[in-house]
This record gives structure tokens, C-alpha cells and sequence, in this order.
């Protein structure tokens, strides 16, 4: 695959209560709620407390990771009433190696009902339908048990403790490898 060549899926990837779709002008609440989280901003493009301006601008550089190649970023939406309620991202930096690495994040409003987990598992069966894709990687702090829960229940498996891995917030800090190879017929 061409990394030009991204454009979001016809049938919105879904599983559970949310389905993944392009981010909208209408979102733009949904992202001021999820920017009052104070790990949000440290690990993402949208700002800290952001006020209109700012989530649409986080918006327009969404669907330019498309239109660049660097990945999809979808918006979670609730599959019944299409309600935003966090975001989703598969980015293709490492695909020539055939990796991706996945990212995630519910509103504070909309956490508690396992939106994540469901998204995880959208996003994740939308990945094998991309040829090249053979491993997604998660990188979770330790401390952040809800992501952990997260990556376990949509089939994630730890594999190791990656040292001083990177800067986040000023700190080096430690992240856990989690991971999901492409299913085969031996594997399900
Ligand atoms: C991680 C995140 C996406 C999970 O959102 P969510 O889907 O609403 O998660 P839930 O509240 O349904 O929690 C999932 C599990 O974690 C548990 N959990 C949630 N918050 C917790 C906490 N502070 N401490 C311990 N366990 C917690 C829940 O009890 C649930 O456990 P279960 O599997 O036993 O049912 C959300 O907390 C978030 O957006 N955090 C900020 C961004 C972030 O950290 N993204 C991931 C980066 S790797």
C-alpha cells in the first residue's frame, strides 16, 4: 500500500456499542471534554482545557494524517445515536516493517461502559483488513490500569517493560509493550 493512498473506510469499522468514523465540526465538544484530562494532552496534539478554536483545529489535522499517509484517526462514536465519545488511531509510521502502532482515548464524560475496549477491537479487525499489517503495538505506562484493562480485553498480551522508553510530560518514563499479531487459521 501506498501511504498516499489512505481513505477511511466505506463501512465504518464497529464493534460493540461504538463504531469508528471521520471526525466532524460537531465533535469539537466532545474533544474540549476529553482535553480537561490532564494525560490527554501529554500524549497527543490537543491541548490542554482547549477551547472551540482549538479542537477544530485538532480536527482538520486528523483527516491531514489521511490525506499524508501517517494513519487513520478516527472519532468513537456511539453506534445508536452517532454521539462522539473519544478517538481511536491506527498510525502506519512502521508498516513497511508490517507494524502499526494503536492509540485511544474516551471523554471523561463516557468513561466506565468499556468504550475503549470496544474501539480497540473495531479498530483492531479494521487493521487486518489492511494486507501489510501483521503486528499493532500498544505502549501503556504502568500506572494506567484502565489502558491495561483496556489492551487485555480486546486480546492484547503483554510482552515486557520497556525502560525509560520515552519523554512524556519532561519525564523519561517506562512504557509496557502490548501487543496483537494477525490472527491465522491456527490462532482464530
Ligand atoms: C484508558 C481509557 C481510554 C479507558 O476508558 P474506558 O473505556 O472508559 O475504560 P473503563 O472505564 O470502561 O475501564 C476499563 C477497565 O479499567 C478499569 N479502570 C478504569 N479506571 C481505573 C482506575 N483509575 N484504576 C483502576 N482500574 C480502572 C475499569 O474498572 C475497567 O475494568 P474491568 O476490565 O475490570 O471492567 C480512558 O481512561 C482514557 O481516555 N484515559 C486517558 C487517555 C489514555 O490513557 N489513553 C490510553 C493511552 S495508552
Amino acid at each position: 500500500m501506498s501511504a498516499a493512498q489512505l481513505v477511511m473506510p466505506i463501512a465504518a469499522p464497529s464493534f460493540g456499542d461504538v463504531r469508528l468514523r471521520a471526525f466532524e465540526e460537531r465533535d469539537a465538544d466532545m474533544l474540549m471534554d476529553l482535553s480537561t484530562d490532564a494525560y490527554v494532552p501529554k500524549t497527543g496534539s490537543l491541548p490542554g482545557n482547549a477551547d472551540h478554536p482549538e479542537a477544530l483545529a485538532y480536527i482538520e489535522r486528523q483527516s491531514s494524517r489521511l490525506r499524508t499517509g501517517a494513519g487513520y484517526s478516527f472519532c468513537v462514536a456511539d453506534k445508536e445515536t452517532d454521539e462522539a465519545l473519544g478517538t481511536a488511531g491506527l498510525y502506519l509510521a512502521p508498516i513497511a516493517a508490517g507494524r502499526a502502532t494503536a492509540g485511544y482515548s474516551v471523554a471523561p464524560r463516557h468513561r466506565g461502559r468499556r468504550v475503549a475496549g470496544h474501539s480497540l477491537i473495531a479498530l483492531t479487525r479494521f487493521a487486518w483488513s489492511i494486507p501489510e499489517l501483521h503486528r499493532i503495538e500498544l505502549y501503556i505506562e504502568p500506572w494506567n490500569t484502565a489502558s491495561v484493562r483496556t489492551a487485555e480485553f480486546a486480546g492484547f498480551e503483554r510482552e515486557g517493560l520497556l525502560r525509560s522508553h520515552q519523554e512524556i510530560g519532561g519525564e523519561r518514563v517506562d512504557m509496557l509493550m502490548y501487543a496483537a499479531i494477525r490472527p491465522t487459521a491456527a490462532t482464530g
